[in-house]
């Protein structure tokens, strides 16, 4: 009886292995935020794909290396809207010139914090990838924060985790 249960481990371990190892899409993250809305919403992401089963690294932009982030299937992108209805021009936008002729066939999710413009610069976002050859497998721009678009949020992370 005992050995039976551990062989039923066993098949029950290695197919969760195996699944990680070969179906599950690799997933990259990262995000500017420079008074933390964004970060919140990235969290909430996040938490949401890790919940989903994803396995899923998050880097600052600071942080965030172009070539490794290509490497993954699934780029997932965070930025408040700066400038003029832009995205960050410090970290994010080096990234976006880098992947400009590169992330072409890859997904990628964008979301982001705005304050008066209505998420504009998240729609300029979207085209942008799209224009480059991605996929936008989805995108979430919320007022200052998560507030109202916490649920599109967790539904993100649910959407990178079954890419
Ligand atoms: C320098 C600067 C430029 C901004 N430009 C815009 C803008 O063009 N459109 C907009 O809707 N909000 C703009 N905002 C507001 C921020 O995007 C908004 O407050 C956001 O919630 C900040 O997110 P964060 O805490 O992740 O940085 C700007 C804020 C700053 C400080």
């Amino acid at each position: 009886m005992l050995y039976y249960r551990y062989r039923l481990y066993k098949i029950y371990t290695f197919n969760v292995v195996l699944r990680k190892e070969i179906f599950m899409s690799k997933i990259s993250m990262t995000y500017y935020s420079g008074g933390g809305n964004t970060e919140e919403m990235a969290n909430i992401i996040l938490e949401s794909a890790k919940a989903a089963g994803a396995e899923i690294e998050m880097v600052e932009a600071s942080e965030a290396d172009a070539t490794e982030m290509l490497a993954a299937d699934v780029i997932v992108m965070g930025s408040s809207a700066c400038g003029e209805e832009e995205i960050d021009g410090d970290y994010i936008e080096p990234l976006m010139e880098a992947f400009d002729g590169a992330i072409s066939g890859k997904k990628v999710a964008l979301f982001g914090a705005y304050g008066w413009g209505g998420g504009e610069f998240m729609e300029t976002w979207v085209s942008r990838i799209e224009d480059m050859g991605a996929t936008v497998i989805g995108h979430v721009a919320g007022e200052e924060g998560p507030g109202e678009v916490e649920d599109e949020l967790k539904e993100l992370g649910t959407t990178i985790a079954n890419a």
